[in-house]
């Protein structure tokens, strides 16, 4: 028998395998139970209703997604009444993935997570532009993140996981700054910034025009950012990007991730967190590893 639990903050996973929002959902429930999951991360929800990024919103590229989808959103009563029973039900820890347009707003959305009084955790989804800001993503300059994530820290107790984006050269001063108000953990990363254009058209493919990428094309930058923040901080960290399968979760362990998320894979393999769960102990077991925590940040050590 192998050890495949893990803690994130104050919460307990049975193992070290989430969602990365947006990319699951409820719906898979007919092919697996989410409860064999770690923990459960649904897509991110605003304070408020809001449409979302004109079409296309969404197309494939070689090797990944390239979406712009901006976070349509039906707002907080109607959230409550449709969404929050289904994830009420779930025996997994729910990690509610939440945003705001200014720091207020995710201090009230944050507010009013707390108040639901079931969830186990709150991802702050630091992409969002600051619109007193010019537009720069919050999690793309450690005064604003810092700023977000202690006014947060004052709304509630939960375990608060800001999750940063890639776009940046000071993800690790991010990092530290949201650690130093009160972060509990990191979720990283969220998608960079990418694009498509159309060559029949001449125009940008997205209706947003910009988009980000995700799926196995960013895990090389997505691993060299864990591997860099792993020695920065001391919280830890939920690594995600282009995980495709347990070999993939392997590395990110081994990087520094005390759990993953799984992305845009549940498009393309519905399956992989149950065939990711099984081989993840298969290799445990065939390594003679007792403890999956004993990979975390193993790269690291230089003998
Ligand atoms: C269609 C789509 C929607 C997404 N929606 C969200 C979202 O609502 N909130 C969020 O924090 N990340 C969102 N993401 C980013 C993913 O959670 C994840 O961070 C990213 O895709 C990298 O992981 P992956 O390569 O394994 O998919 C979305 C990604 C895609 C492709």
């Amino acid at each position: 028998m192998v050890n495949l639990s893990v803690k994130i903050g104050k919460i307990k996973m049975q193992n070290p395998i989430t969602t990365g929002s947006g990319c699951h959902s409820l719906d898979y429930e007919s092919l697996y139970s989410p409860d064999i999951l770690g923990a459960f991360v649904p897509k991110t929800v605003r304070a408020y209703s809001w449409p979302g990024n004109p079409p296309p919103r969404i197309t494939e590229t070689p090797s990944g997604v390239l979406s712009a989808v901006g976070i349509p959103s039906k707002g907080w009563e109607m959230f409550v009444s449709e969404d929050v029973p289904k994830l009420k039900a779930l025996k997994t820890p729910v990690i509610l993935s939440v945003v705001g347009r200014t720091e207020e707003e995710y201090a009230e959305i944050v507010e009013l997570s707390d108040g639901l009084g079931f969830l186990a955790g709150i991802e702050l989804n630091l992409s969002c532009p600051n619109v007193k800001a010019g537009g720069l993503q919050f999690g793309a300059n450690k005064d604003m993140a810092y700023k977000v994530v202690a006014l947060s820290r004052k709304k509630t107790g939960l375990t608060l996981i800001p999750k940063l984006p890639p776009d940046q050269s000071n993800i690790i001063e991010v990092a530290k700054a949201v650690e130093a108000a009160g972060a509990d953990a990191i979720s990283m990363i969220n998608s960079p910034r990418a694009m498509m254009i159309d060559i029949e058209t001449r125009k940008p493919f997205l209706g947003n025009v910009m988009g980000a990428l995700s799926g196995p094309a960013i895990r090389p930058i997505a691993v060299a950012l864990v591997y860099q923040v792993y020695q920065n901080v001391k919280i830890p960290i939920i690594g995600m990007g282009g995980i495709a399968n347990v070999r993939d979760v392997i590395e990110f362990l081994l990087a520094g991730s005390q759990a993953v998320a799984l992305g845009v894979v549940n498009f393309f393999d519905p399956m992989a967190a149950p065939k990711i769960l099984a081989g993840l102990e298969q290799y445990l077991e065939e390594k003679g590893i007792e403890d999956v925590n004993s990979l975390v940040g193993a790269a690291h050590t230089r003998n």
